[in-house]
């Protein structure tokens, strides 16, 4: 069934007071990642067919507002339900485990989950791989693209067409950033 636009705004309206004035690593308002996330869930949604539309494009627009706000997941639980709390939760790193770890920990528990919440961090890191900002590293970069390359193989199964995106966008990530002078370009 088609997402509704009712709870689409609902849901968009949620996260952008939770998300208030943040910035993405672009400087653009956060809403910019979130809309572009969802916007690939949504093109995914039109040629596979079968998926929970709403719970998919839900879990979207609020997949960064439990991990990166002081928004509670109580609060999504109360105002979305215990589905979309629960696919939320799983797109949430544990902030007590060490990084690789947590990353690990949430892909587990993503795969708990239905297909729809992996449709999101595949969209989420398809999102992500654009050219990397000035100021990170070459191992920053690096380090991206392995993760990348684990949440593929981890999740990638639950959405070809996803998949095929960040397979792609794995392939031309740039080893440093635009305009940096490094000797470790490959
Ligand atoms: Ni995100």
């Amino acid at each position: 069934m088609a997402f509704s636009p009712d709870r689409y705004l609902d849901a968009l309206t949620f996260a952008a007071h939770a998300h208030g004035e943040q910035k993405t690593p672009m400087g653009l308002p956060y809403l910019v990642h979130v809309t572009s996330v969802t916007m690939e869930v949504i093109a995914a949604l039109r040629t596979e067919p079968g998926r929970d539309e709403d719970l998919a494009v839900t879990c979207a627009l609020l997949h960064d507002v439990a991990e990166d706000t002081t928004t509670t997941l109580r609060e999504i639980e109360l105002a979305f339900g215990g589905r979309v709390a629960s696919g939320v939760s799983a797109l949430t790193k544990n902030p007590k485990l060490p990084k690789p770890h947590a990353m690990a920990d949430s892909l587990r528990r993503i795969l708990e989950q239905p297909p729809e919440i992996a449709m999101v961090k595949l969209a989420d890191r398809v999102t992500n791989l654009a050219p990397p900002p000035q100021a990170w590293s070459t191992e920053k970069i690096a380090t991206y693209r392995e993760e990348a390359r684990a949440i593929l193989s981890a999740l990638g199964g639950e959405s070809p067409v996803l998949a095929a995106r960040l397979q792609a966008r794995i392939d031309t990530y740039p080893a440093a950033p635009a305009g940096a002078r490094s000797g470790k370009m490959v």
